[in-house]
């Protein structure tokens, strides 16, 4: 049994004020037995967050990660300084970082072997544009773009791996792709990470819905059994909605 994740991308959204904030008011409401709840917020927000979440089941998750460990990239953050102040997950790949900051299948590659490297899980984040799905190219997108991904892992690594299909006409545009659809998408994507590496390691690796997943339409896609959970952007960044989120995946 693959346990759900509930994952709040925060963006660019909160200082370290709010941020703490917010951990103290979902401490106790957002930790649900049975779901795993990770808050993905900005690297300024990190350090305190993950004493924030001391004595909790709460998890925290970076944004991004640099493939290198360490050397003269200006601005960027390494696996191994997010691993040395106890962050726990990394999402990789997410359409925005690919759209705006020109991340290829193959940066992507990098950056999920370099978590690994650093004992960080990678949600990794593939989906097509709304040209591709409507040009039929939706599975063949995904496909592409989970098999870049994951190459080069162990059969261990790739089982730990979280993938998050997030169509992106879907993100915070309030449309939501179906339950149907999405589990269709998902289901596909598991039947080709069978066939990289093999059905054991398909079984156990979580994917999730993003996209306008709100505290309203979390159920319906909690309730296909290939649906392992869900990214949300702008439906996690407050303590109300995000404590149903956490509670609607139970
Ligand atoms: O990574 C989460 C995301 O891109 C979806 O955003 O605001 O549509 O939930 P939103």
């Amino acid at each position: 049994m693959r346990t759900p994740i509930i994952a709040g991308n925060w963006k660019m959204f909160k200082t370290v004020k709010e941020a703490v904030a917010f951990i103290e008011d979902v401490k106790g409401k957002a930790e649900v037995a049975g779901v795993e709840s990770v808050i993905c917020a900005p690297y300024t927000n990190l350090p305190a967050l993950t004493e924030a979440v001391q004595g909790t089941s709460l998890k925290i998750g970076a944004q991004n990660v640099h493939f290198e460990d360490s050397g003269a990239f200006t601005g960027e953050i390494s696996g191994l300084m997010l691993k040395e102040i106890g962050v726990d997950y990394v999402i990789i790949g997410h359409s925005e970082r690919r759209a705006y900051f020109a991340e290829t299948d193959e940066i992507v590659n990098k950056k999920v072997l370099a978590a690994f490297k650093h004992g960080l899980l990678p949600i990794v984040c593939v989906g097509e544009s709304l040209e591709e799905r409507e040009a039929g190219k939706t599975k063949d997108v995904c496909r592409v773009q989970t098999e870049a991904a994951l190459q080069g892992l162990t059969e261990a690594q790739a089982a730990q791996v979280v993938v998050a299909y997030e169509p992106i006409w879907a993100i915070g545009t309030g449309k939501t792709s179906t339950a149907e659809d999405a589990g269709e998408v998902i289901g596909y994507i598991r039947e080709r990470i069978a066939a990289q590496f093999n059905s054991d390691v398909a079984g156990k690796v979580r994917i999730q819905y993003g996209g306008s997943v709100k505290p309203n339409n979390i159920r319906e896609f909690m309730q296909h059994p290939d649906i392992d959970g869900a990214l949300v952007g702008g439906a996690s960044l407050e303590p109300a909605s995000y404590i149903s989120l956490v509670e609607g995946a139970r």
